[in-house]
């Protein structure tokens, strides 16, 4: 059963990637504020990856037994003054991610949960999928400094992403 620092640390995990979710739907926005439309398009699969993580731990919690308290959402920033800024941040916010979920996992093998240790596994690998997506976007905004058609061409491509939701166990 999930009790005590593990339950409660996994419900702040919860609101963690409920902010996240925010946040990108945020910088969806101000992506179409600017017609980046496929930079807003990722966006929008980005809002959909942070809502799955938050319910697969969501899930996870219901199973073991423990009770999940939903906390206040932090307001997130609206606007950013370039796609390099915006994705600098993402890149900034993802490490910070990572160290949680490296807490996460230091109370699990601290608290011998092997459960939630075991669960805590997926989290590991799709961060560090996130934060190599991320820094190679930075790197591709880099390389196009102000070159508009660079900029566009990225955009198209950006657009091009699909989110297919992970299966159950994957
Ligand atoms: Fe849920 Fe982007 O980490």
């Amino acid at each position: 059963m999930l009790q005590g620092k593990m339950l409660k640390a996994m419900n702040e995990q919860i609101n963690a990637e409920m902010y996240s979710a925010y946040l990108y739907l945020s910088m969806e926005s101000y992506f179409q504020s600017v017609s980046l439309t496929g930079f807003a398009a990722w966006m929008r699969g980005q809002v959909q990856e942070e809502l799955f993580h938050a319910m697969k731990m969501y899930d996870f919690v219901g199973e073991r037994g423990g009770r999940v308290v939903l906390d206040a959402i932090k307001k997130p920033d609206s606007s950013w003054k370039s796609p390099l800024a915006a994705f600098k941040h993402i890149l900034k916010h993802e490490q910070m991610v990572t160290g949680l979920i490296n807490d996460l996992v230091d109370l699990a093998m601290k608290e011998r949960d092997h459960a939630t240790l075991n669960f805590l596994q997926w989290f590991v690998a799709e961060q560090v999928e996130e934060e190599a997506s991320v820094g190679e976007i930075v790197d591709k905004l880099k390389l196009i400094r102000d070159d508009t058609s660079g900029l566009f061409m990225l955009d198209a491509e950006m657009g091009k992403r699909v989110f297919t939701l992970p299966q159950k166990g994957e």
